[in-house]
C-alpha cells in the first residue's frame, strides 16, 4: 500500500503560541445554510481543508458560484445561480456533512432528493431524526438506498406550534430541523436540542440572515419568517483543534498558549486536564466582554482521570481519542467510556501497537500508564484517530509512521506545520511502503 503519510518523531518539550482556525464543524454546516439565501454572503475565518474543499464542490454542483481566498481565509458564497436539488452518491459519499444540504434545499426550494452521506467510520450514523424532523415540519420523504428524497407543499397548511422532540440531541438533526424551520409558516421548537457552540454559531448566521431563533434550556425556537438573506459572518474558533494543540503540549511535557481559543467552549475538557496535574489558565478579553485565550504549562508527572464523552458541555466525542493517547502515558489507570458513537475505540489498536495498555470492553478503554512508547508503522480510520497516533508519536521512542492521513487533512489545516513551529519532529510525506505485519492487516481491514 503506498501513499501520503505522516512521520512523527519523539519530539522535545513544545512550546509557544498558536492561534487556531476558524471551527471545521460550525462552517460546513454554515455552507450550507447559505442554501437558505439568494444572493451573495462572505464568510472570515474560513479553514483550508479538504472536507471544506468538497463542501464547495457540493455547492458548486447545486449551481453556486464559489470563491475560496485560502490566503485571507475568505469564502464567498452567490447562491443566486442554484437550480438543482439533487446531489449523487460520489458526492454525498466523500463527506458526512452534505446531509445538511437537505433543511435548506426543502426550505428553498421544496425539495432534497440526494445519497445516504458518507464520513467518518465511526458507527452507524444514522439520519432518522433529520428525517423525522421535516416529517414533523411538513415533509414527506421517500427513501430508495443510497437515495433519500424528500418534498414539500409549501402551499399545504401547518399546524400553528409544531413541538419536535429529540430522542437524542443530535448534533447534524438538530442544524437541519432547525435550517428547515426558519422560513416555516409555524413556531417551531426543538426539545432536546444539540447546543454545541458550532449550533450557536449556526443560529448566530441564521439570525443574522433574519431569522427568529431564540434559545432556551435544551431547546430552541423558531418563529418563521417568510425569507431570509445573505450575511457577512465570522466563523468560531475550533475547539477541537484548540484541543488537539493543548494536549500536544501536555503530553510533550511543555507549554502553550493560544490566544484566540474560547474557554467558555471547552469547560469540561479543561476541568480534565487540570485533573490531570496540568496548569491552566483562562483569559478573558475585555473589549468584547468574553472569555478568550487558553495557556497551558504541562505537569511532568501526570495523573490517570476518568472521561465520559457526552453532548455539549460534556466532554466532547471528538476529542475523546486524542485524551486517551495522552492518557497512556499518565501515571496510573484511566477509564475512558464512549457514549456518543458505538464504534469509536478501534484507533486504541493502533496505540497498543505503539507499546500502550489498553483493554477495551464495549465502549470502553481502561488504559493503565506506562513509561514508554514505541515509534510504529500505524494506519488511521477516522479523522480523530489519526490525531491520537500523531499525538502518540511525539511521545513515542523513534519514529511513528501514520496512514490514511487523508483522514486528517479532513479536518485540520496545516496542524504539521503549527506543531513543527511549536517543536514538534511531524513530515508530511508520499510514498510510504507499508510492511506486511497480521496486525496491520487488521487495521487495514478496518478502512
Ligand atoms: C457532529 C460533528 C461530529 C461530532 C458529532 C457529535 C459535524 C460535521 N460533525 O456529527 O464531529 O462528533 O456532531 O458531537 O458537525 N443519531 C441518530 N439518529 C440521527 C442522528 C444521530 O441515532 O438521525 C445518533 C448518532 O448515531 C450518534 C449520535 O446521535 O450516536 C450523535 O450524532 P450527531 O450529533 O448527529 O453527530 P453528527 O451531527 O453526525
Amino acid at each position: 500500500m503506498t501513499g501520503q503519510h505522516l512521520l512523527v518523531k519523539k519530539s522535545n518539550p513544545l512550546h509557544g503560541s498558536a492561534h487556531v482556525h476558524g471551527a471545521k464543524n460550525a462552517v460546513l454546516v454554515i455552507m450550507t445554510s447559505l442554501i437558505l439565501t439568494n444572493g451573495i454572503s462572505v464568510l472570515e475565518n474560513v479553514p483550508n481543508n479538504t472536507d471544506v474543499l468538497l463542501m464547495v464542490t457540493l455547492l458548486e454542483h447545486l449551481g453556486a458560484t464559489v470563491t475560496f481566498d485560502t490566503a485571507t481565509k475568505q469564502l464567498t458564497v452567490d447562491t443566486r445561480g442554484i437550480s438543482k436539488c439533487d446531489v449523487p452518491q460520489d458526492i454525498m459519499n466523500k463527506i458526512r456533512a452534505s446531509i445538511l444540504v437537505m433543511g435548506p434545499l426543502l426550505a428553498r426550494f421544496g425539495a432534497a432528493d440526494v445519497a445516504m452521506p458518507g464520513g467518518d467510520l465511526i458507527g452507524m450514523r444514522p439520519i432518522n431524526y433529520h428525517l423525522e424532523g421535516f416529517k414533523r415540519l411538513g415533509a414527506t420523504i421517500e427513501v430508495h438506498l443510497p437515495y433519500v428524497s424528500a418534498h414539500l407543499d409549501r402551499t399545504a397548511a401547518i399546524p400553528a406550534a409544531v413541538r419536535i422532540s429529540l430522542e437524542y440531541p443530535s448534533v447534524g438533526a438538530t442544524e437541519n430541523i432547525l435550517m428547515l424551520a426558519c422560513t416555516r409558516n409555524t413556531h417551531t421548537t426543538i426539545i432536546n436540542a444539540a447546543l454545541e457552540p458550532e449550533v450557536i454559531d449556526l443560529i448566530d448566521v441564521l439570525n443574522k440572515m433574519g431569522a427568529n431563533i431564540q434559545v432556551g434550556p435544551a431547546t430552541i425556537d423558531i418563529r418563521g419568517v417568510p425569507s431570509l438573506n445573505p450575511i457577512h459572518h465570522t466563523i468560531i474558533p475550533d475547539r477541537l483543534e484548540a484541543g488537539t494543540l493543548l494536549i500536544a503540549a501536555a503530553i510533550t511535557g511543555g507549554s502553550i498558549a493560544i490566544p484566540n481559543a474560547r474557554p467558555d467552549h471547552l469547560d469540561t475538557f479543561l476541568e480534565k486536564l487540570r485533573a490531570m496535574g496540568h496548569t491552566i489558565v483562562t483569559g478573558f478579553d475585555q473589549e468584547e466582554r468574553m472569555a478568550l485565550g487558553v495557556t497551558l504549562k504541562a505537569t511532568q508527572t501526570p495523573r490517570a482521570i476518568t472521561v465520559k464523552t457526552a453532548p455539549y458541555p460534556g466532554f466532547p466525542t471528538d476529542l475523546q481519542p486524542l485524551i486517551t493517547a495522552a492518557l497512556c502515558t499518565a501515571q496510573g489507570i484511566s477509564v475512558v467510556e464512549e457514549t456518543v458513537y458505538e464504534n469509536r475505540m478501534m484507533y486504541t489498536k493502533g496505540l497498543a501497537k505503539m507499546g500502550a495498555q489498553i483493554s477495551v470492553e464495549g465502549s470502553v478503554a481502561t488504559v493503565r500508564g506506562v513509561d514508554m512508547l514505541y515509534g510504529s508503522e500505524v494506519i488511521a480510520a477516522d479523522l480523530r484517530a489519526s490525531c491520537s497516533f500523531l499525538l502518540a508519536g511525539l511521545v513515542a521512542e523513534g519514529e511513528t509512521r501514520i496512514a490514511g492521513i487523508h483522514h486528517l487533512l479532513r479536518g485540520y489545516d496545516g496542524l504539521d506545520s503549527k506543531l513543527c513551529a511549536l517543536g514538534a519532529q511531524v513530515q508530511l510525506m508520499s510514498d510510504m511502503p507499508i510492511a506486511d505485519s497480521s496486525q496491520q492487516k487488521a487495521q487495514i481491514s478496518l478502512l
